[in-house]
């Protein structure tokens, strides 16, 4: 009898219990993280019965959870395969990942692109597993719908059933985006009031049929009791994604004596980080004229836009109980892929590494999973993969190397699977970094999160972009949660610390250089040869008012950055 008694006592408890439990994973996109923070003021501003309220009280809430880089395909494709963005090289919208892992080139990128490039950026993207391949191999069966943009030729992928309804490549070449860096300083988008209406029933038509598709799926469900193979549901919409549009029935959900007016810092353009002022321009969000009624006007529409989120979701999650599966059997995971300004700092969109665009919601419920309890442990979306496989209950953590985050599901008070290396502790000194090198920001920026601190540096390659005007930023967030007060001369040792904990992990030059290189490169390939009079009128269409100086100021960018491309042949030579 003895073998056996030690045999048993080494298997993990729950997997004594039977099968492994099911994941419904929510996601939205552009959720301010605080919005779902019950003790943040944004919180205060709309009624969000499930997303907030059920979550937290049934479930474990990450508070301080923040992007890896905040622009969609960026974001997404890090969270997915749990590495950073330098990792993975996927910059921005324009490049996610270009093959499968079985080395399937993405139909998408192929014709943007070409296989050639495309082949060439498969290989440099180091990753080993995706969020789907992960638990398709401990048994699940993982069913997408809705927006993914990840690219990694997931559309073709037979084990994942993705659906038309999901998205796999995001776009291709984009004027915007490769001439960031020649930091011309004109609006790139909408005035942010012609964004937004009060009398529109669906901002993102797709987002209904995508939580239609997710109900159908789940009616074909079989009983719980009588269910085989443990599913993997990823149920994903656009939704609060601006265009600000919304009616009155998610208007009543919003209190508008609880909205904050925002403080915008003074000075505007002079005296403004010029990093920030180009992300205002750019945003075009730089006009001096806006009265307390029109910022307020546009933040209560994107607050309506969150409750619209949070009932979409909410018929998922009931459609499922429906069914007679609960948290008893299924984990709910939610998550965004990044934030929304918002008006804060005179910008909308995300981009930026202030909290309203780094802090993402990300809560879990389910078996095991504590009640009602808020995390302040700083974590990131690259925890998520860790933590889903571990609520997979993978067992063989020798697999997966090269992983940046680690489970949360022990700081959950939920049953861990993985060793202590892979796990997130209450009490470490746990330190937490995005990075950005995407449109409407003219140079590559990086993030440090640890303790009260968020320290934010920038890229220096390019004359433009001098390290004595492009000066770091280091705020407490604790102290200063609107972020307005730079201590970085007060706090040379916090700022010296924090630069020290970047360079461990990556070299910020190399990688800013990098970016801006790729960038020139597709550049001179899509842009390059046409004529000067078809190349002003693009840019022209791209940067409003873009004049004669502006073209002086591109050539000269164009001068310089050609200069710092290795010789053909070298190894890091992009494929053309
Ligand atoms: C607002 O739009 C929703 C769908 O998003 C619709 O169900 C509702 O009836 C609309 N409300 C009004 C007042 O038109
Ligand atoms: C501010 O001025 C511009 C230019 O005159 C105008 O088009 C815009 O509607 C005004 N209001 C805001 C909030 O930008
Ligand atoms: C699991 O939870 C669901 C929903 O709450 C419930 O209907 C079901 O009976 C529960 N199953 C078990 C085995 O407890
Ligand atoms: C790819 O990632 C693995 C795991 O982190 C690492 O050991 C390896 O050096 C990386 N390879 C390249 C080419 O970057």
């Amino acid at each position: 009898m003895a073998p056996i008694a030690i045999f048993l006592s080494l298997l993990p408890t729950c997997a004594l219990s039977g099968k492994r439990p099911n994941i419904l994973f929510l996601m939205t996109d552009s959720m301010d993280g605080r919005v779902i923070d019950p003790q943040a003021t944004q919180a205060q501003a709309v009624e969000l019965p499930f997303l907030r309220d059920f979550l937290s009280s049934e479930g474990t809430n990450f508070v301080r959870t923040y992007v890896n880089s905040p622009q969609c395909v960026p974001s997404r494709t890090s969270m997915c395969t749990g590495r950073r963005t330098d990792q993975i090289q996927t910059w921005s919208n324009e490049k996610g990942l270009a093959a499968s892992l079985d080395g399937t080139l993405d139909d998408g990128c192929v014709s943007f692109y070409g296989k050639d490039q495309c082949a060439s950026w498969a290989k440099q993207q180091n990753y080993s597993e995706t969020i789907f391949t992960g638990l398709a191999k401990l048994g699940y069966g993982v069913n997408l719908y809705g927006k993914i943009d990840i690219g990694a030729a997931i559309m073709n992928d037979k084990k994942v059933r993705a659906t038309t309804a999901a998205l796999g490549w995001h776009t291709g070449p984009n004027l915007q985006i490769v001439t960031r860096s020649a930091d011309i300083r004109r609006p790139t988008k909408q005035r942010p009031l012609e964004l937004t209406k009060e009398n529109v029933d669906h901002v993102h038509p797709e987002d209904w049929q995508t939580v239609e598709r997710c109900q159908e799926w789940i009616q074909k469900l079989p009983p719980a009791e009588q269910n085989a193979e443990p599913f993997f549901l990823y149920c994903s919409l656009d939704i609060p994604h601006p265009a600000f549009k919304t009616n009155a029935t998610w208007l009543a959900k919003v209190k508008e004596d609880k909205i904050e007016l925002p403080q915008w810092p003074q000075g505007f353009p002079q005296s403004w980080h010029p990093y920030d002022s180009y992300m205002s321009i750019s945003k075009h969000v730089e006009e001096m004229n806006y009265t307390t009624e029109e910022i307020m006007k546009v933040r209560k529409t994107y607050y309506a836009m969150c409750a619209e989120a949070d009932y979409l979701l909410n018929r998922v999650w009931l459609s499922l109980t429906a069914k007679g599966y609960g948290l008893n059997n299924t984990f709910l995971v939610y998550v965004s892929d990044h934030g929304e300004m918002n008006m804060e700092h005179r910008q909308i969109w995300k981009n930026s590494m202030y909290e309203a665009s780094t802090r993402v919601p990300f809560a879990i419920a389910g078996p095991g999973v504590a009640k009602g309890h808020r995390v302040t442990q700083l974590t990131s979306l690259v925890d998520v993969l860790p933590t889903l496989l571990d609520m997979g209950q993978e067992t063989n953590w020798d697999r997966h190397v090269g992983l940046a985050g680690k489970s949360v599901l022990q700081l959950a008070g939920a049953t861990s699977f993985a060793p202590a290396q892979f796990v997130v502790t209450p009490q470490e000194p746990r330190a937490i970094f995005a990075q950005y090198h995407s449109n409407m920001a003219n140079t590559g920026s990086y993030m440090v999160r640890k303790g009260p601190w968020k320290y934010i540096s920038f890229g220096h390659t390019l004359a433009a972009f001098s390290p004595k005007v492009y000066t770091p930023l280091l705020l407490n967030v604790d102290e200063d949660p609107s972020e307005l007060q730079n201590l970085a001369a007060q706090r040379g040792q916090i700022v010296e610390q924090l630069e020290a904990e970047l360079r461990m992990l990556l070299d910020p030059s190399e990688i800013d250089s990098r970016a801006k290189r790729e960038d020139f490169h597709i550049y001179k390939r899509f842009f390059g040869s046409l004529c000067q009079d078809e190349l002003r009128k693009k840019l022209k269409a791209n940067y409003q008012g873009f004049d004669d100086g502006d073209f002086e100021k591109l050539q000269k960018w164009a001068k310089e950055i050609s200069a710092t491309l290795p010789p053909e042949g070298s190894p890091t030579t992009f494929v053309v």
